[in-house]
């Protein structure tokens, strides 16, 4: 196989998920080396869940002091929300590399793919705090062969959509078995509601207001009666939405500081986009795996906080 296709599209098991080399290496070195503080906020989701969304909204939320939401040079505006909340494996620790995070302004803003169980140890040893994002895996499933297709190189084959899809309900897909990563975080949510805040992309869709207000608060930065009544709530939503920010100049045309294109973070940012591409059965396979994981760990018995 070429070096490239090996590094990219083969995945190796590693504490029970998969990866392909690359992000491994990062795994690797952030692992034993990423000091987490009391004052840090990590967002994790699988690959697809709605990441990008998440991040411009943390990073607007943080810094809306500093960086009123209504103005021109907004970050959002010149910067993919990819590069304002850096990734650990892919970002910081990628390359073998350990970065100095002292120049960070705290409260820092992380995001990483790692499962709960494989997060460095210090971010369960310190007061750090955990928002998780899940998104309907049958969702997930398209926009990933989508992104996986753009990832792959130019001289590769298109990705075989059935074949993804099989292994996919193995368990066997970037940060996969999905329903094991769900699982982790769902259960710690149950387990530390102060530390963890479980969040869905469908009730984010469904209900952005309210789900904006738990994330502030849960952030330690709530909205003031004074912004209530100005209309901040909705000039970040409206900021950090889908038609908004693929439509800013440098989604269209824009690198991430890692050479890849932003506008592939920005395809139909709906729910529901499975229907178009995979079967009924496809789609009632995936509903029974997901039932069986729920219903043998107990889940839907107890909402988190
Ligand atoms: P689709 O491929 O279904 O459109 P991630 O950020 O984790 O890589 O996830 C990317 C998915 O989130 C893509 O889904 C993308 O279109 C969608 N997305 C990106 N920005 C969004 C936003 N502001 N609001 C809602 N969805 C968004």
């Amino acid at each position: 196989l070429p070096k490239e296709k090996t590094r990219l599209m083969t995945l190796y098991k590693y504490q029970g998920f998969w990866y392909n080399a690359l992000w491994l290496e990062g795994v690797l070195e952030c692992q034993p080396h990423f000091q987490a503080q009391d004052t840090d906020i990590l967002l994790a989701t699988t690959p697809k869940s709605g990441t990008t969304w998440l991040k411009a909204l943390m990073f607007t939320l943080v810094n809306r002091k500093d960086c009123p939401i209504i103005t021109e040079d907004h970050p959002l505006v010149t910067t993919n929300p990819q590069d304002l909340v850096p990734n650990l494996e892919f970002d910081l620790y990628a390359n073998n590399q350990v970065p100095d995070l002292a120049s960070f302004a705290s409260p820092r803003l992380f995001s990483t793919h790692l499962p709960f169980t494989s997060l460095p140890k210090s971010v369960h040893e310190s007061a750090c705090k955990l928002v998780y994002l899940c998104r309907d895996p049958k969702d997930v499933f398209v926009s990933l062969w989508h992104f996986s297709n753009k990832l792959r190189p130019q001289n590769l084959d298109i990705i075989a959509f059935e074949e993804t899809f099989h292994k996919y309900c193995k368990g066997v897909s970037f940060y996969g078995p999905f329903w094991d990563h769900i699982l982790g975080y769902w259960n710690e949510s149950l387990r530390n509601p102060e530390k963890m805040l479980f969040l869905k992309y469908e009730d984010m869709k469904e209900q952005p207001r309210l789900h904006l207000r738990r994330l502030a608060q849960f952030m330690h930065c709530p909205f003031s009666a004074k912004e209530e009544t100005e209309g901040v709530v909705d000039e970040i939503l409206r900021l950090c939405s889908f038609g908004n920010l693929r439509n800013l100049e440098v989604n269209k045309d824009g690198k991430l500081s890692s050479g890849f294109e932003n506008s592939a973070f920005f395809r139909r940012g709906e729910v529901g986009d499975w229907k178009n591409y995979l079967t009924a059965e496809m789609g009632d396979q995936l509903d029974e795996i997901i039932e069986e994981k729920k219903k043998r760990h107990g889940v839907g018995q107890r909402e988190p906080a």
